[in-house]
């Protein structure tokens, strides 16, 4: 192992954390704290740091609505770095927002139950942990009945997100065809983000017009759900949130095991959990392209390209045997080869690819993290271990990156590390990719 690298990255995280108990991602560009970016955030902390480790997940997890659902940014603090901040999202339009905490109206992908059984299975004292979890479960549970109560309209089993800040991969090529439907207004407002990291790299003005109506569209309606359902221009089941939901289903039925007691909830969370599967392997596969894509709710028809959220669902354990084949050799014709480190955000052969635009091409940590634990729990060892040696060396090589060029021949492009440096996930994920 290279403890010089561990240290470094302990150093990051611990550099990020705040007195308020959570972490920022990346200090300048994200001041406050970020859902998915926490629950990553606890897995590096177990390694080293229990307490903060569950401070960082009760904290978010204290951020709860009277409804179960958990909000994608929680504004702790007045910082005027960040656009759009609490002022623009006014959770509190929402009658059942939590009154301690502003936060934004949108959530992002349910990744807290699988980090309780991260955080479980990297503790040295298990009874400690899971004493820890007893006290935490139960709202992840609250939160998943959330979704399937109110973000699944024909009781499919795959939710829908209703903005693409809440999939987490933020400007996707996959949501070009929604934009193509809709023509919001221009507005006049100031990005604070392109004063820390260079335009380039960062989703354009006109994307921002799209991101800011879809919320206005919330905002008019209260953050209600069914109003929601019924009018957002962006309504879509994604395979990354989905395969996370299905990912944290199975923990709180593993952790909930352990605990013991509980029937009720676990019966619930099976019948979800078949159900999810079953739908998510007949509605988000496309034999044609050997890959799960995005399904576009509002306007009926899949969104038929390759992301690397179409290899998530190994992660949560989704296909068979024999479509993990295809996925896998997908993977390989499409995103692998020599000159390439895995594994890009999008399909470095499509046109709409970009290797330095957010998430239109770069390779980012935590998508690797997922890739690497679902791919070695396939049996796929090889190419798994690729996926972890690269994102080592292009940590080790450039630094604490946010997102990472995929080209290995990439010299006139220096550097390859982009947007935020000093990134909390990465740290956090480099740690565990170190020790798992
Ligand atoms: N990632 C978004 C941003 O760039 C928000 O979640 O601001």
């Amino acid at each position: 192992m290279n403890t010089a690298l561990y240290e470094r990255a302990i150093k990051v995280l611990d550099s990020n954390y705040q007195k308020g108990g959570f972490t920022i991602p990346s200090a300048g560009l994200y001041p406050f704290q970020w859902k998915w970016d926490s629950g990553f955030i606890a897995i590096g902390f177990a390694h080293y740091d229990v307490k903060k480790a569950k401070t960082e997940m009760t904290t978010l997890l204290d951020s709860q609505w009277g409804n179960g659902f958990i909000p994608h940014i929680i504004f702790h603090t007045e910082n005027d770095s960040y656009f759009p901040g609490a002022d623009f999202h006014q959770s509190e339009l929402h009658p059942l927002s939590s009154k301690k905490y502003r936060s934004t109206g949108m959530t992002q992908p349910p990744v807290s139950g699988f980090v309780l059984q991260e955080m479980y299975r990297i503790a040295k004292d298990k009874e400690d942990m899971l004493n820890f979890i007893k006290t935490q479960i139960d709202k992840v549970y609250d939160n998943h009945v959330y979704f399937y109560e109110n973000r699944d309209p024909h009781n499919e089993g795959l939710v829908y997100i209703y903005h693409n800040w809440e999939s987490g991969t933020d400007n996707s090529p996959v949501w070009d065809d929604i934009w193509d439907t809709m023509n919001p207004p221009e507005y006049n407002f100031v990005r604070k983000d392109t004063t820390h990291v260079d335009a380039s790299q960062r989703p354009s003005q006109r994307e921002y017009d799209h991101y800011l109506y879809i919320i206005d569209i919330a905002k008019q309606n209260n953050y209600d759900d069914a109003k929601i359902a019924e009018l957002s221009p962006f309504l879509v089941q994604d395979p990354l949130f989905n395969s996370m939901l299905i990912k944290s289903n199975q923990a709180l039925i593993d952790l909930y095991g352990l605990i013991g007691g509980n029937e009720d909830k676990v019966k619930t969370l099976l019948k979800w959990q078949s159900k999810s599967i079953k739908s998510f392997n007949k509605k988000l596969f496309d034999t044609e392209l050997g890959a799960y894509v995005h399904y576009d709710l509002r306007n009926e028809k899949a969104l038929r390209y390759i992301t690397s959220s179409s290899f998530s669902p190994f992660f949560a354990n989704i296909p068979s045997a024999e479509r993990a084949k295809v996925l896998v050799q997908t993977m390989i014709d499409k995103f692998g080869g020599d000159d390439k480190y895995l594994c890009a955000s999008y399909d470095p052969t499509d046109e709409r690819f970009n290797p330095k635009k957010y998430w239109r091409g770069p390779i980012w940590i935590n998508m690797n993290w997922m890739l690497y634990l679902g791919l070695r729990n396939y049996g796929f060892t090889d190419l798994a271990s690729q996926i972890k040696e690269d994102s080592i060396e292009l940590v080790e090589r450039y630094g604490f990156y946010e997102y990472f060029d995929c080209r290995k021949d990439n010299t006139e492009y220096e550097p390859v590390g982009y947007g935020g440096n000093n990134f909390s996930w990465t740290a956090a994920l480099i740690i565990d990719f170190m020790k798992n």
